[in-house]
């Protein structure tokens, strides 16, 4: 129905079918009486013709086309151009996921320098919205701030410690995940604005450890880059590993935690083989999390481990789901005295290479409430100047 000009789509497919079939003949006709250049449109006419009964008798596969035969390939195609058209004439500034249009400009602004000040007041709901930044009557002056430094390690006493001094880092996002150029602008762009880049779980960080920043090298659940054939952790590719200003266990991530993968034979080359540290020709798993990390208590001994043998600060990436078992985890922290050297709190609101949508819209909680979670479960337990706490999710914007 558009407007009150209703469409009856079977018997306007039916039309244009019995339609293109006597073009072609009237083509054809045309071609013998008038002008040969006519029969340009008999060719036409006669191969959609021949298309559309492929279309509605030959394929099984879309039951769309079988109904509607040209006319469903053409709604197929107003299909493919609905995201832009919507884009560009029709979604209003603040409804597009997963970034709209205020928060998209807002971050082309900044990265251009161009002032990003606008006028007429916000355009959230404020009724729906929390306070999420309680200012001070009292603002301190530029010049009475003390610059920004993080220094992950230093709880523990290590030699090795790693200070950032600005609050960003570019998170995991695996070579594979990424193609080559996309690593290396991304690496290149730590390096120049000075901070640290997560290697993601792709194994041997090449590309990134060419274009020298600070890297995290992420130690996912395959232990892509330092593990042995099974998939268990080799010590000794560990200690050797040259990319380690940290090391980031990742115990699970917001958009798909609890999720494993299958890397499938195919997708392995003799490049992706060798970063990873897998055999060719063999289908590769990685396990929905840690194989040796089946309780609380092995998991901070995993913790312990890799920062007994890393000797650099270690951290840990999680989306909290159950807070009961974050607590038991903080506990057993507490009982062990194995602090990582921070914990990096991943919403479920945040990105992924791949997915399921069931996972990204449904599992784990969203950053807010699972960095309050572990913030408050630390506290509780006296441990959280033990650790760094760090968050992601969507967070594009100062606040
Ligand atoms: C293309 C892509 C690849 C990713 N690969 C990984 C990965 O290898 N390991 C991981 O822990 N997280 C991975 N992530 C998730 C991010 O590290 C991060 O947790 C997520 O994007 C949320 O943060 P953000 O909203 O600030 O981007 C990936 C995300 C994207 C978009």
């Amino acid at each position: 129905m558009i407007g009150k000009i209703s469409i009856d789509l079977h018997k306007l497919s039916k039309s244009v079918n019995i339609a293109i079939p006597v073009l072609a003949v009237l083509f054809f006709l045309a071609g013998f009486k008038l002008s040969y250049y006519f029969h340009f449109g008999t060719i036409a006419f006669l191969l959609l013709t021949l298309l559309n009964y492929f279309y509605m008798k030959v394929q099984t596969g879309h039951a769309l086309l079988r109904n509607f035969g040209l006319m469903g390939q053409a709604r197929y195609m107003m299909g493919s151009i609905g995201p832009e058209l919507r884009q560009y004439f029709f979604a209003n500034d603040t409804e597009e996921k997963p970034f709209n249009r205020t928060e998209r400009s807002e971050v082309y602004r900044k990265a251009k320098d161009v002032d990003s000040a606008t006028s007429f007041g916000s355009q959230h709901e404020f009724d729906a919205r929390e306070v999420k930044v309680r200012h001070s009557m009292y603002p301190i002056l530029k010049e009475q701030q003390t610059p920004y430094r993080l220094t992950f390690g230093s709880e523990r006493g290590i030699q090795a410690t790693y200070t950032i001094d600005k609050p960003f880092i570019i998170s995991a996002m695996s070579y594979g995940a990424l193609g080559e150029k996309a690593v290396r602008s991304l690496a290149r762009g730590a390096k120049k604005a000075g901070i640290p880049m997560n290697t993601g779980e792709g194994g041997y960080p090449k590309y990134h450890l060419d274009e020298g920043c600070d890297l995290i090298f992420q130690m996912g659940t395959a232990k892509f880059g330092v593990r042995n054939d099974g998939g268990t952790l080799n010590d000794d590719k560990l200690k050797a590993l040259v990319a380690k200003e940290t090391i980031k266990i990742k115990l699970s991530q917001g958009a798909k935690p609890g999720k494993g993968g299958l890397l499938p034979k195919e997708k392995i080359t003799d490049e992706i083989a060798e970063l990873r540290g897998v055999p060719k020709g063999k289908d590769v798993i990685s396990p929905p999390f840690h194989p040796e990390c089946v309780g609380p208590e092995n998991t901070v001994k995993v913790i312990g481990h890799v920062q007994e043998v890393s000797g650099i600060p270690v951290g840990i990436k999680m989306c909290v789901g159950r807070p009961s078992q974050v607590e038991e985890l903080v506990e057993e922290m507490v009982k062990q005295d194995v602090f990582p050297d921070w914990i990096s709190v991943d919403g479920s609101e945040g990105g992924t290479g791949a997915a399921p949508k069931a996972f990204i819209d449904s599992v784990g909680m969203p950053l807010y409430p699972g960095l309050k979670t572990v913030n408050d479960l630390l506290t509780k337990h006296g441990a959280r100047s033990r650790l760094k706490l760090l968050a992601a999710g969507k967070l594009i914007s100062p606040e």
